[in-house]
């Protein structure tokens, strides 16, 4: 069964078509990374705007590099939620109208829920299995019983992971998106420059929650505060203690949901699964094996979108013309809610 999947609910603008969800026979990515530029921070008027310019010329790529033409696919997936409403609008709209034309299914897949998918696009993967979800709008701790059985552990009570990294790029003028910029300027800082305070989070049913607020006001606001008095407080050292600390919250969290649930198996979905020193933390975490997809399955593609709308389609059926766009995450059980 050969699946389009179209991605277009942040500054990506993405399609790709993917046989039995699994096969990749292509994925084009179109970043609005340079238009979002000069702003720091993505701009939801122009994604929105840039969606509608590109969508039927990625499409349209995606299916000649793949080989196949429209006749061919046999059904569409798109990301429905969470994300920017008119970002998101304008993929769900395109659908629709394709699927009308070609008189081909389509159904509206959760962005989160294809994040963790990715990995399986290159990995045979038991379930159940430990998840972990960091990117620029989320970082989510969870269970993970199959591709639509989730169950949330622990989340950020404010900023996510990768927000915090834009953020503090975004302070310190060092560019956007702030998370590959800090990884590499980490990689020649000595992260014991500063020594940034960890936050202390109520126990309980709330154990594997982060937060990344005070974090980053610590290192815009009180970068004194936590010197140790000796090395330069240069970009490079200052980002590579930021970075220590952020992944080591997760990282902690991640060891402790590991050893209260018995699970052994840690698959980490994202843009954030890129980061060089959560690869090197996760994968340190004793009796754990720990899969992460390739750096270009770790932010948003259109790959992951088809790869689990084929199960979709396969189990549950074709989405309803009425189908709408949400902002949110929903349909997650948190544990102890
Ligand atoms: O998954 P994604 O493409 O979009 C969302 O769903 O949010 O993730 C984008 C986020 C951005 O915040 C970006 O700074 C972060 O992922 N990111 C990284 C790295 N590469 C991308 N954060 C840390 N280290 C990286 N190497
Ligand atoms: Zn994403």
């Amino acid at each position: 069964m050969i699946v389009l999947g179209i991605e277009s609910s942040c500054d990506e603008c993405s399609a790709a078509v993917v046989e039995d969800g699994r096969n990749m026979l292509s994925n084009v990515i179109a970043s609005q990374i340079e238009f979002h530029k000069p702003y720091s921070g993505v701009v939801p008027e122009i994604a929105s705007r840039k969606h509608v310019e590109w969508i039927a010329g990625v499409v349209q790529e995606a299916l000649d590099l793949a080989d196949v033409t429209k006749d061919d696919i046999h059904g569409i997936a798109v990301t429905s939620r969470p994300g920017l409403v008119g970002s998101l609008l304008v993929g769900l709209s395109f659908v629709k109208g394709l699927s009308f034309a070609l008189e081909k299914p389509f159904v509206s897949v959760d962005h989160i829920r294809a994040h963790l998918y990715a990995p399986h696009l290159e990995y045979d993967i038991e379930y159940p299995y430990l998840g972990v979800i960091a990117s620029g709008g989320h970082t989510i701790i969870c269970t993970v019983r199959s591709y639509d059985d989730i169950e949330i552990l622990g989340t950020t009570i404010d900023d996510a992971c990768g927000e915090a990294y834009d953020k503090v790029a975004k302070y310190f003028n060092w560019g956007y998106p702030g998370g590959p910029v800090i990884d590499r300027m980490a990689q020649t800082g000595n992260p014991k420059t500063f020594s940034f305070p960890l936050p202390s989070l109520h126990k309980g049913d709330h154990q594997y929650d982060v937060s990344y607020s005070g974090l980053k006001t610590a290192v815009i606001n009180q970068l004194d505060q936590f010197w140790n008095g000796e090395d330069e407080k240069s970009d490079e050292n200052i980002a590579a203690s930021f970075q220590e600390r952020a992944i080591d919250m997760l990282a902690r969290k991640v060891a402790a949901a590991l050893e209260n649930t018995g699970l052994t198996r840690i698959v980490t979905g994202g843009g954030v699964a890129a980061n060089t020193e959560l690869r090197k933390k996760f994968s340190a975490i004793p009796n754990s094996e720990t899969l992460f997809p390739s750096i270009s399955l770790c932010t948003d593609n259109g790959a992951m979108i088809a790869g689990i709308g084929y199960h979709y389609l396969q189990n549950k059926g074709p989405s309803d013309y009425a189908e709408s766009v949400f902002s949110r995450v929903e349909g997650f059980r948190r544990i102890n809610q």
